[in-house]
């Protein structure tokens, strides 16, 4: 049997093979102990001199950081090893050496030597807790839509039509001129919305931009879902209902990841609907009030967002920002048409805007001279224009950006650990 070591409680009293990477080695001389990791957990490999055949411990004494190993021996439970199971080593084998030089050594280094060497980094505790947060929300998220009734639907990457302000990627695709790598899914979104109701996008985007900050990659996932008949007001009622889930799922199924992660967690257990909401215009004034130089008009930067969430126990939204600060496709808000009808939803803790979302401007032309205004072009627009054209339709939608999310939940500081292999303007390897 070569069960997993998550696996190992199934086992007890029994003779099982288990392999994976030593991380910790001591021995007394007559006893020694190596720690093994697979990805699923950690257990204790016990090595008695008495007990076991020469070569099993010499070979013992060869073992070193990350070699990686098969040990066989009995199921032990045991409270006080590392991951409450220990193997009473009957046999070892290794099966790929590992010289002294292994880069990571249990010491501080330096983020950049780390991210240098993120292929090893993966394989430290912290790590895998992040990557197994992350993979739960992406679970949640699939689950969340599907129980409501949601197609989900791939757009694509390569695209000719400007989605966002932000900086794009581009490429020369064949005899058609310029591809660029899309920076939202939201605008095919749109038309599968009117195909097909309910939809949601979950997939890779792409901004060139030029800014070093915490919350900042140039390759990010973004989940945006997009909503038939749903008018700002429901679209808010959706974003909340949505992060509520994610957390949830994840307190209810992630504590030990958020242990390791020594995160707060009472931080996340009052994060539930309905959040508060404050217009962008008392923002402003809310904002000047302590001390901020914005001025009305201004898209609201990271010191300004942490500011206003203080003293809010979940995330708040701030509506309707002045049109300027906004993209093109945000629908004029018929009260105080220098706004739109849209919000960005800001994390508690000063993680800032992890969702923008907005009701999309459905009036044929309107949203023209939107795209005029923008100087953007307007033939790579006509297929979107249609969707104002024949039957036009009130419509919502957002985008949730997975890495800030994560990083919220996990309580990290910056979002480059919250991808596998972050991608950002001086970091393109590994
Ligand atoms: O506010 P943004 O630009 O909105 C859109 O892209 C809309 N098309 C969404 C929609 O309505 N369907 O981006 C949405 C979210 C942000 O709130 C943020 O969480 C994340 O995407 N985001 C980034 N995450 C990491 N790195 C970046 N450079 C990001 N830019 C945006
Ligand atoms: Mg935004």
């Amino acid at each position: 049997m070569t069960p997993r070591i998550s696996e190992l409680g199934a086992h007890v009293g029994q003779r099982v093979t288990v392999r994976g990477w030593v991380t910790h080695v001591r021995s007394s001389g007559k006893i020694a102990f190596a720690v093994l990791r697979d990805g699923t957990g950690i257990a204790q490999a016990v090595f008695v001199k008495s007990q076991v055949p020469g070569e099993v411990w010499e070979r013992f004494g060869t073992l070193t950081l990350e070699t990686s190993v098969s040990v066989t021996g009995e199921v032990r439970a045991e409270p006080r090893a590392p991951g409450g199971y220990e193997l009473g080593v009957a046999a070892l084998e290794v099966i790929g050496a590992s010289p002294t030089d292994y880069p990571i050594q249990p010491k501080e280094h330096g983020i950049d030597f780390l991210l240098d060497h993120r292929h090893l980094w993966l394989r430290s505790a912290r790590q895998r807790a992040i990557a197994a947060v992350r993979s739960e929300l992406e679970q949640a998220v699939h689950d969340f839509f599907y129980e409501r009734g949601f197609l989900r639907v791939d757009t694509p990457i390569l695209t000719a039509a400007i989605g966002e302000r932000s900086g794009l990627f581009s490429t020369e695709y064949f005899e058609e001129g310029t591809a660029y790598l899309a920076q939202t899914g939201q605008l095919y979104g749109e038309a599968a919305a009117a195909a097909f109701g309910k939809i949601y996008t979950f997939g890779p985007t792409f901004r060139a931009e030029k800014s070093k900050t915490r919350r900042h990659l140039t390759e990010f996932w973004m989940i945006e879902p997009e909503v038939a008949w749903y008018d700002s007001n429901d679209n808010m009622r959706l974003q909340e209902d949505f992060v509520s889930f994610l957390v949830a799922r994840v307190l209810e199924r992630r504590q030990a990841e958020l242990k390791e992660l020594e995160r707060d967690v009472s931080k996340l257990e009052t994060v539930k609907a309905p959040f508060p909401r404050i217009n962008y215009t008392d923002a402003v004034a809310i904002l000047q009030g302590k001390g901020s130089a914005v001025q009305w008009g201004d898209d609201l930067g990271a010191e300004d967002e942490a500011l206003l969430v203080e003293g809010y126990d979940r995330p708040v939204f701030v509506t309707n920002y002045p049109k300027e600060a906004k993209a093109f496709y945000m629908k004029e808000n018929p009260d105080d048409p220098r706004t739109v009808l849209c919000d960005d939803c800001l994390a508690p803790e000063g993680y800032g805007e992890i969702i923008g979302g907005s009701q999309r401007e459905d009036d044929y032309d309107r949203i023209v001279q939107r795209i005029k205004d923008e100087g953007l072009p307007m033939d790579a627009y006509g297929w979107y224009l249609d969707l104002r054209k024949y039957g036009t339709f009130t419509h919502s939608g957002f985008g949730l950006g997975l890495e800030r999310t994560v990083a919220w939940i996990c309580g990290l500081q910056h979002i480059r650990e919250v991808i596998a292999f972050p991608r950002m303007m001086y970091r393109l390897r590994p």
